[in-house]
């Protein structure tokens, strides 16, 4: 059984093309956060074959203008806004930007993330902890509060890009987990309060899925370890992770929990926590 949030479809299911979203025969305006690479990229092609209306953030401006590029020629209509969500301005510049590009928003996705990858106590620098907690959990709320405005309006869609590490601890991640399940805290209580306004919000929590947020995770000394201690190759491919969250857009799901080893952790924690840890530490150290 699917769990949905809100009150009624936002976007057509099963066509090519996305529906209308306030019946003036325009397709719904999404805002993708971390839209220059990985997964936002990916969402952003995916939802421009459908013909969305995008507007893509991220920092790097040369990578989302190619991107963007991208999502024209796929069919749908794109701006790039250059921001850098861990700055309050740059996040109210995001919305300001979909305003007047396209005049609404429908659907914010909170997607721009950044990780680590050490053990807390070989880690000598500290700023890591705030960094990551600056952009995945900070950004989020940011964009959030800047785009709700407009959210109310369209009784629109939060979604927040989370991770398993939002639902059970992982070694070698002890920040990068925090800060998402900060994220889960946040959107989780979000949620009951817009229950009357229509603005639904859709939690998606993702394995291992194939991008390169590895190779630039913040090792013990601060800097990007630069080599993926992931089995890339066999891991999520990021268009099937991109399809996921395409299909809980349309459905207005209240979470999505990949994989079948994510789903069964969840039960798996309630009765037997130890298990899961177990779990959690054999796919840290096989790197799948
Ligand atoms: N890949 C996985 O295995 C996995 C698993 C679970 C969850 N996730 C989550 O999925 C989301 C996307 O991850 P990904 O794998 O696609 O990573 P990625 O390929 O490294 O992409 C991360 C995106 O976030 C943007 N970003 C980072 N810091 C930013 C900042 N301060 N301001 C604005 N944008 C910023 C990056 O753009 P710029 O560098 O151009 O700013 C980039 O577009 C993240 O929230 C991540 O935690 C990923």
């Amino acid at each position: 059984m699917t769990r949905t949030t809100g009150d009624r479809p936002l976007l057509s299911t099963g066509g090519t093309r996305v529906a209308d979203s306030d019946n003036s025969g325009l397709s719904p305006v999404v805002v993708v956060t971390g839209a220059s690479k990985g997964i936002g990229a990916e969402l952003a092609r995916q939802l421009a074959r459908q013909g969305a209306r995008l507007v893509l953030a991220a920092r790097d401006g040369e990578a989302l203008e190619r991107v963007a590029a991208q999502c024209r020629e796929a069919g749908g209509s794109a701006i790039a806004v250059r921001a850098d969500v861990t700055k309050e301005r740059d996040c109210l510049a995001i919305m300001a930007g979909a305003h007047l590009a396209f005049g609404r928003i429908d659907v914010l996705v909170n997607n721009a993330g950044a990780t680590m990858w050490s053990r807390f106590e070989d880690v000598a620098d500290l700023g890591v902890y705030e960094r990551i907690m600056q952009v995945n959990y900070l950004g989020a709320v940011y964009c959030t509060s800047h785009a709700l405005p407009l959210l109310r309006e369209s009784r629109g869609l939060i979604v927040g890009i989370a991770s398993l590490t939002a639902l059970v601890g992982v070694p070698t991640r002890t920040g990068y987990a925090a800060s998402k399940h900060a994220m889960r805290g946040f959107f989780d209580s979000l949620r009951i309060e817009l229950a009357e306004s229509g603005v639904g919000v859709t939690m998606v929590y993702p394995g291992f899925v194939a991008t390169g947020i590895r190779e630039n995770a913040s090792g013990p000394d601060g800097k990007p370890i630069r080599v993926s201690p992931v089995k890339e190759s066999e891991v999520m491919p990021v268009e099937d992770c991109a399809a996921r969250i395409v299909r809980a857009i349309h459905r207005r799901e209240r979470e999505v929990v990949m994989t079948a080893r994510g789903k069964m952790g969840l039960w798996l924690k309630l009765v037997a926590p130890g298990l899961v840890d177990r779990i959690a530490r054999r796919a840290i150290e096989r790197g799948r």
